[in-house]
């Protein structure tokens, strides 16, 4: 009876993803933001896309999504789909799985006049997506996010940004964490006040309650060579841990991006065919470097992204930077 006790011991102590920072503040609570490593994902509202091209997307890679389209013979809608898609849960689900940072793209639907997210081609409104950040923050009391919102495209108005302001002022309002690019107060004191969301916009920021684009300073090797992705991050933690960063959460991607090459490649049997399968060998080499920065005593940025998260060890390697054992 007693070794089935011992056994089950380890089990009942690890950590739950949904709940790992308030069961936690003992060991984070008197800890600023730049102090810690938060778990996010990248292209955050992906995981439900339509086939409809977003208008106004810059992007050079629909030249080739095109050419592989007509390779394949399909639509270039699902082509792009494909390529676009790199998460597959809800916010609601990204934060259960203990995610605390969101990349939200905004882009704006002059048809439906609605804000949807995007990435080439149109997703869920972003009023679903901060409705589920709302119910969380609501849900768990001692859980804490960031949001980062940026590439308008669509051509939106400025009025019409204003509108996706007031969306987030009307959604996350009693929650919204007030600029202070001191960030001198602690996690405690967020769960405390219960202003315990940070969101950033591109635009049109009040610096009261959403804060300056700046606020967040983004690296990303952009690449699809995996050992470039490394050395690149490598050498950008090393950049990291060098300074004091005033002013700004720094961002570490873990990512990799296709190119011409990894789309029309696509065709090949032995090759990535969408990206959450590139995804997933980016995030088999995370473990590796994880131990290697565990070596050195550095932490992979205030803020660490990634594709396809519940594939990947992104919340143990945060644990671990954060000194929480998982
Ligand atoms: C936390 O970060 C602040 C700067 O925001 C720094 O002054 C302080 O030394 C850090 N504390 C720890 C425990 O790392
Ligand atoms: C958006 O739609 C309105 C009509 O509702 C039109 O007048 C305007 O030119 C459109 N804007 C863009 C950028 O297409
Ligand atoms: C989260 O958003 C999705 C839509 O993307 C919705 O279906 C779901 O009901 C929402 N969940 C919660 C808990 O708000
Ligand atoms: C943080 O610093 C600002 C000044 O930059 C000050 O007004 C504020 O009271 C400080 N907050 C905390 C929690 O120490
Ligand atoms: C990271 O950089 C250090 C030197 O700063 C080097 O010794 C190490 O091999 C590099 N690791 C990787 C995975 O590139
Ligand atoms: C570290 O920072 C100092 C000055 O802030 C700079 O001179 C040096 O080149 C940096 N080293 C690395 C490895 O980035």
């Amino acid at each position: 009876m007693w070794t089935a006790f011992i056994l089950i011991l380890p089990l009942t102590l690890s950590i739950n993803p949904a709940t790992w920072i308030g069961d936690n503040l003992n060991i984070i609570g008197d800890k600023t933001l730049k102090n810690l490593t938060m778990p996010g994902t990248h292209d955050s509202g992906t995981y439900w896309l339509t086939t409809t091209p977003m208008p106004g997307d810059q992007s050079d890679l629909w030249e080739d999504l095109y050419k592989l389209a007509d390779i394949l013979d399909e639509d270039v809608g699902n082509v792009a789909k494909e390529w676009a898609q790199s998460q597959d849960k809800n916010f609601y689900q990204q934060m259960q799985g203990g995610i605390r940072y969101f990349d939200l793209r905004a882009g704006w639907q002059n048809n439906t006049k609605k804000w949807v997210t995007y990435h080439f081609v149109e997703g869920s409104p972003v009023q679903y997506l901060l409705g589920n950040i709302s119910s969380y923050l609501h849900d768990y009391p001692k859980e804490i996010v960031i949001v980062e919102m940026s590439h308008f495209e669509g051509s939106p108005t400025s009025a019409e940004i204003t509108s996706l302001k007031n969306m987030v002022l009307n959604t996350l309002g009693p929650y919204l964490a007030p600029v202070d690019l001191s960030f001198n107060f602690t996690i405690n004191q967020m769960i405390n006040t219960g202003k315990r969301a940070l969101v950033t916009m591109q635009q049109d920021y009040d610096s009261i309650n959403i804060w300056p684009p700046s606020a967040i300073h983004n690296t990303y090797a952009d690449t699809s060579d995996l050992k470039d992705m490394v050395e690149y991050n490598n050498k950008t933690v090393a950049k990291f841990m060098n300074g004091t960063w005033p002013g700004t959460l720094f961002k570490i991607s873990w990512t990799l991006t296709p190119d011409t090459d990894t789309v029309l490649e696509s065709v090949l049997p032995w090759k990535p065919s969408t990206l959450l399968e590139l995804a997933n060998n980016a995030n088999k080499a995370l473990p590796s470097f994880d131990t290697q920065m565990a070596t050195y005593k550095w932490k992979a940025g205030n803020i660490l992204i990634i594709d396809h998260f519940e594939n990947s060890v992104v919340l143990k390697a945060a644990c671990g930077f954060n000194g929480i054992p998982y």
